[in-house]
């Protein structure tokens, strides 16, 4: 959560960070700031609530004159969004700004013995703290920057990427990162600064991704240097950005969610180029064919997730399950990190991650490292943390995703589980060759299908109008499309801010099913599958108790069209798929209806597309 962004070199400093903010929104969107260093030794700190926008207005009259900058967009940790308690943060004596993605979980401890050295505090977050032990440390010490960086560093609990400029030096920034994403991007007689790389792609690919407990010294005409903290110099290791301009685009599209669910059938073709190959022959997922002594010889897999990766999660469970015949457990990541698992070096544990940069899968991978399990890593953002903690693992390929409603990286991930348990199928003889090629000859056939269901777009958008005030909902499926229902409801909550439940639907009768009335409506996904007549059975409770249904269901279906009050007819594929399938009527439903109440759905209220704090 919140976004860096630095700048030092010969262009425009503001329009950098500016620009660069603009890209890193999806990462927090509550306060946004500047700090600009002029030539004449000046330090402008201009910040604001709200978006980047709000920032640029307010800058319109301010003197933007810059050789180096900072720039901050936030996600509140700690104190209310404010002005106040936007970041840059300063120093006292206002000589050092600083911007900072994470939180100092020590921060009261530091801030009570700063104030018992004289110190005074202007604003409720623990950055400030950060950037008066750094003055404090400067002063007593009567040392250069980076020196007080590096002990102040040594004295902080949590996690954070920070960049700190000085007033009286416009040559240099100074920053680090522990368990906080940084990169930085190295180009011609100019040194950029990001959370991740889109800031910069317009600029250069040569990037370098700074490890946890590194200290970045950028100073202008100078090669970049990494230090540790015992000042040790580590080699830098410049990295090529794969990254385009136009992936961060709309393309037309009136929002990123929108352009990012009719992108799926080119994601989900990028997802599998070069792992099914021959028209469907074979299923080869590289990381699988790295490690088959692991794979084939795994005793248990635990695989831990959040959000929406979890939910892909659970459909991973099914599917090795199904086709692996591996004993497989679905963690919370959050959970995971603190319930003492038992783990043996038999166990694969899997971490998956569109950002590769949520804080409690980091955590997971570390507990499940330290037990000797091997982690196995699911991420989409090539050379975010999770690839890097990972001892292997494979990318969704399906680009960029902005809108912090994941939609792509969902079917995404569900197809990269699909060809994962397919390829240990194979290593382990669970399924015969023929079974193989069967589900492989289905799965090249998958963009086209979800070519297919897009087409319901209208249909859905007339329908969100009916439901645009319900204020509750109620998503149910079964087996494989349990996960999708909750995935389903997930959509719904987070972009409409409409209560959404998902459940099994055969728990309904356990409980839910009280909430039933014709204020409550229920989305139902029903595909011809083994458990569709238990299914249908269910729709009749829902309806016998005066329940409005929308169903999603095989195209063709007949008893479920009588029930259901709508539904949305999507094309047959084989149970295990249907999930890429009946997820995209449900991404397209909740999408309407959020927009049908002028909400932000590519920046929802109170989230953000990357949580890297706790
Ligand atoms: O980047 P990750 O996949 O690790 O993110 C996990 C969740 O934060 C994420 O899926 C979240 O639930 C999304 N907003 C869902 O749309």
């Amino acid at each position: 959560m919140c976004g860096i962004v630095g700048y030092i070199g010969h262009g425009n400093v503001y329009d950098i960070l500016i620009s660069g903010l603009k890209r890193l929104e999806y990462r927090g969107y509550d306060s946004a700031g500047v700090a600009l260093v002029a030539e004449s030794g000046q330090l402008n700190v201009f910040k604001t609530m709200g978006k980047v926008s709000n920032l640029e207005a307010y800058c319109a009259q301010k003197d933007t004159q810059a050789v180096l900058g900072i720039a901050h967009t936030r996600w509140a940790t700690h104190g209310e969004p404010c002005d106040n308690n936007a970041h840059p943060h300063f120093s006292e004596d206002g000589k050092l700004a600083i911007v900072h993605n994470g939180t100092i979980e020590n921060y009261q401890i530091l801030k009570d013995a700063l104030a018992e050295h004289g110190c005074n505090f202007y604003t409720e977050t623990d950055t400030e703290v950060l950037v008066q032990l750094i003055e404090y440390i400067k002063v007593q010490n009567n040392c250069e920057l980076i020196d007080a960086v590096r002990e102040a560093l040594k004295q902080v609990v949590g996690a954070y990427a920070i960049a700190v400029v000085e007033r009286d030096n416009p040559d240099q920034i100074i920053a680090a990162r522990k368990s906080s994403p940084l990169v930085i991007g190295i180009g011609d007689g100019e040194t950029f600064l990001g959370s991740d790389g889109t800031p910069f792609v317009e600029y250069t690919k040569n990037v370098v991704y700074v490890k946890d407990e590194e200290i970045a010294i950028i100073r202008r005409g100078e090669p970049l240097k990494l230090v540790d903290f015992n000042n040790k110099e580590s080699k830098v290791n410049v990295d090529q950005l794969q990254l385009s301009i136009s992936q961060l685009e709309k393309g037309g599209y009136p929002h990123f969610m929108l352009k990012e669910i009719f992108e799926q059938p080119m994601t989900l073709t990028d997802c599998i180029r070069g792992r099914v190959v021959n028209g469907g022959e074979h299923v080869m997922l590289n990381g699988v064919f790295t490690n088959i002594d692991k794979f084939k010889n795994v005793n248990r897999i635990i695989i831990v997730a959040c959000g929406t990766s979890w939910h892909a999660s659970l459909l991973g469970k099914q599917l090795i399950q199904d086709m692996c015949q591996i004993a497989v457990e679905v963690e919370y990541a959050s959970e995971f990190r603190y319930s003492n698992p038992v783990i043996t070096d038999r166990d694969i544990v899997i971490a998956v991650s569109q950002s590769g940069e949520t804080a409690d899968t980091l955590a997971a991978i570390q507990i499940a490292k330290s037990k000797g399990a091997f982690v196995f890593g699911i991420s989409n953002v090539v050379g975010s943390s999770i690839p890097r903690e990972t001892d292997s693992g494979t990318y969704i390929h399906v680009g960029p995703e902005i809108g912090v409603a994941s939609t792509k990286a969902f079917t995404g991930q569900v197809m990269v589980f699909t060809m994962l348990a397919l390829s240990v199928a194979k290593l382990r003889g669970t399924l015969t060759e023929e079974q193989i090629k069967d589900f492989a000859s289905y799965i090249v056939r998958v963009p086209e299908l979800v070519e297919e269901t897009l087409a319901l777009d209208e249909k859905i958008r007339h329908l969100s109008l009916i439901y645009t005030y319900a204020r509750n909902f109620m998503y149910l499926g079964r087996g494989y499309s349990y996960p999708v229902a909750l995935e389903g409801a997930l959509k719904l909550k987070e972009i409409s801010y409409i209560h959404a439940e998902g459940y099994p639907a055969a728990e309904m009768k356990h409980g839910p099913i009280a909430l039933i009335d014709s204020e409550m409506p229920t989305v139902i996904i029903a595909p011809k599958d083994h458990l569709y007549d238990k299914i249908v059975s269910n729709v009749q409770q829902i309806k016998s108790r005066g329940g409005s249904i929308i169903a999603i269901v095989t195209k063709g279906d007949t008893v479920i069209k009588e029930l259901a009050d709508h539904v949305l007819e999507v094309p047959e594929v084989p149970e295990c798929l249907t999930p890429i399938i009946t997820s995209v009527p449900l991404q397209l439903l909740s999408y309407y209806i959020a927009i049908n109440k002028g909400k932000n759905v590519d920046m929802p209220r109170n989230l953000a597309k990357s949580v890297t704090v706790e």
